[in-house]
């Protein structure tokens, strides 16, 4: 089944990992491993013989060993196992670089991913290996650390093993005692001799895998079986929307893989996109237990994923998520994104916190059961990349075209293969790869210079009063930011129309009346200069499409006085650039601005 594949790390701290030309990278001392294990071993009827041979095997204890040494957030580390053509294998190697905290299933169950990319003659073997593992819960469910220490036979190892244990609390605790596999902070200091005045500076490192996947829910695809099955359990924050289309698929495949479901149905409309949804969302998150090492899974849209993944990040400090994106915007833009949250005081987004997804999952097949109007407004996020990013990509959307709603980006009256669906695949994929590239260099928004921050401007200030869907906001604030673009001599006017030309033909609004209420658009431009460090840095073309520069030195009234012209240029489209069904009202949603008029009320009183 086809997947499209990228790795991200966000690593301040990392030091180089080297590719050594003789092919003993990490991706080779994997491949080494594999080798040295033959099939008597894995195929050893009794799950105990056959646990215990492997891991008390010379060869996985020299692997461990180059595991623990290796600085698995290096970016040179992704790149090894990218060479040779094996990303799929990165991830689980991260995670096995904390092996000695993990259950012997999971080790097992790492093992067998990673044998699908480097070792796939053998990889049935190692799968059927983890699944009769699974079968024995004392030994499935017990830590490897815990498991050696035990079961290593002569106790001169024995010794050895915990002699080694206790040295890694010093020297690297990560590798022993890790709160989750997922991140990893580092820091230092430097006192005064009296102690009295430190200074310290600390670092934290991440990492997610964001994959373009078929079908996700079909039992045949691996990816929430390799993660869940081994935690015992999946507890899903789901959209109600997705719930009712495919709710069904998505209990038979935890169902056809003995995954007990935690089903935690929410309704995400953007009217729900408040602290009591989120305050909802702990309260579930206590009740369950959740633990700190145990990702829970977020199937929706982008009110689901800012809102589950903000309580994600709130949860115990730091929980992990895997996010699952059935809305174009989460699919290549909300889903992979760092920035969860929720609105707050009638502003949009103003609460939140940085914490990115350790796996996103794009599946275009959702996209079937998707209302147009949510489609349409989706298509603006990529749009945005287009005109700042990449100019292939805005050429490939003027050539889809409407048809990229009509068939629900080639999902539905398509053949595989035709031009639509070659063509949806490819605007997905690169409008994902420009996302990721953008945001993942700049985690915490620590700079300003945020390309696909274009069209989200001006757009927070009015989004909310005006009761606009997310992606006409961002098309009106689009318009209007290539329209001072054009002013500045930053694009030409040709590549203007272009820009708004584009647009208009999916039926994004280009213009809305709250446009005209210059007290909105003197308080929008007044937040986002604070939100943004006290400056205004606006993203927008210049240079061309396809390349992004930032208008810094305008005021409220320039804007206001801007917005004159760009009116009359708006009126040259249909319904002077309206757009069509650009209300969360007109796509039978309750209209955010009346529950954020009752929250600023409260604030206020
Ligand atoms: N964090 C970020 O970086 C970021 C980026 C872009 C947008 N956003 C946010 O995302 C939100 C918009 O996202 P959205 O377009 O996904 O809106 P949404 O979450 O409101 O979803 C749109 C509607 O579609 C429904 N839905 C979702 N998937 C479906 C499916 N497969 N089939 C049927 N119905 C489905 C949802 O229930 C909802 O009613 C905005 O609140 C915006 O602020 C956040
Ligand atoms: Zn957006």
């Amino acid at each position: 089944m086809a997947t499209r594949q990228i790795e991200a790390e966000n690593a301040i701290a990392a030091r180089p990992t080297t590719i050594r030309p003789n092919g003993s990278g990490p991706a080779a001392a994997a491949s080494k491993f594999l080798r040295a294990i033959g099939q008597e071993e894995l195929s050893d009827g009794d799950a105990r013989t056959a646990a215990a041979a492997i891991l008390g095997s010379d060869a996985f204890y020299r692997w461990l060993d180059d595991l623990i040494a290796v600085n698995a957030y290096s970016a040179s580390f992704a790149e090894d196992f990218a060479q040779r053509n094996a990303l799929d294998a990165v991830a689980p190697t991260r995670i096995l670089t904390g092996a000695y905290n993990l259950s012997v299933e999971t080790v097992f169950q790492r093992i067998a991913q990673i044998a699908a990319v480097l070792d796939p003659e053998n990889a049935d073997g190692w799968y059927d290996l983890a699944d009769r593992i699974h079968a024995v819960p004392p030994l499935a469910s017990m830590r490897l650390r815990e498991y050696l220490t035990q079961r290593i036979g002569r106790s001169g190892d024995k010794k050895a093993h915990e002699r080694r244990v206790a040295a890694l609390t010093k020297r690297n605790p990560h590798a022993v005692f890790p709160t989750s596999p997922y991140r990893r902070s580092t820091g230092h200091v430097a006192a005064s001799d009296d102690h009295g005045a430190v200074e310290a500076v600390m670092h934290q490192s991440t990492f997610s895998s964001i994959r373009m996947v078929d079908r996700v829910l079909d039992p045949a695809q691996p990816f929430l079986r390799d993660l869940y099955r081994p935690l015992g359990r999946c507890v899903c924050l789901l959209d109600t929307n997705v719930d009712s289309h495919h709710g069904d698929a998505l209990s038979a495949y935890f169902d056809h893989h003995d995954i007990p479901l935690e089903l935690l149905p929410y309704r995400a409309m953007e009217a729900d996109k408040g602290l009591a949804t989120v305050e909802r969302m702990l309260g579930d998150f206590k009740r369950l237990g959740i633990m700190r090492n145990e990702p829970v899974l977020i199937a929706g849209g982008g009110v689901l994923a800012d809102t589950g993944g903000l309580a994600c990040a709130l949860y115990g400090r730091n929980t992990p998520y895997v996010m699952i994106g059935t809305s174009i915007v989460t699919g290549i833009d909300a889903g992979p994104s760092p920035r969860t949250c929720c609105d707050g005081f009638g502003y949009k987004n103003l609460l939140g916190a940085y914490h990115p997804p350790v796996l996103c999952l794009t599946d275009r097949h959702f996209f079937g059961t998707l209302d147009e109007g949510w489609l349409r407004h989706g298509i603006a996020e990529i749009i945005k990349m287009a005109v700042v990013k990449d100019a292939s990509l805005f050429d490939d959307l003027e050539q889809a075209g409407p048809r990229l709603i009509t068939t629900r980006f080639g999902t539905v009256d398509t053949e595989t293969g035709d031009s639509i669906d070659e063509l949806s695949g490819r605007i997905l994929a690169k409008a994902m790869k420009s996302y990721v590239e953008a945001e993942y260099d700049n985690l915490y928004e620590t700079h300003q210079c945020r390309p696909h921050a274009y069209g989200h401007t001006w757009s927070p200030g009015f989004e909310i009063a005006a009761g606009l869907l997310h992606g006409h906001a961002v098309s009106i604030c689009m318009g209007l930011g290539a329209h001072l673009s054009c002013q500045a001599g930053w694009i030409s006017q040709h590549e203007y129309r272009r820009i708004l030309d584009l647009m208009h033909a999916y039926g994004l609004a280009l213009w809305h009346d709250i446009l005209d209420d210059d007290d909105i658009i003197g308080e929008a431009h007044r937040k986002i200069v604070q939100k943004r460090g006290g400056n205004l840095v606006a993203p927008v073309p210049r240079g061309g499409i396809g390349q992004c520069g930032y208008l810094d030195d305008l005021s409220a009234e320039d804007i206001i006085g801007a917005i004159i012209d760009y009116r009359r240029d708006c009126e040259a489209y249909d319904a002077g650039g309206r757009g069509i069904d650009p209300l969360c009202a007109d796509v039978g949603l309750e209209d955010p601005s009346t529950v954020a008029k009752s929250a600023v009320a409260q604030s206020q009183e």
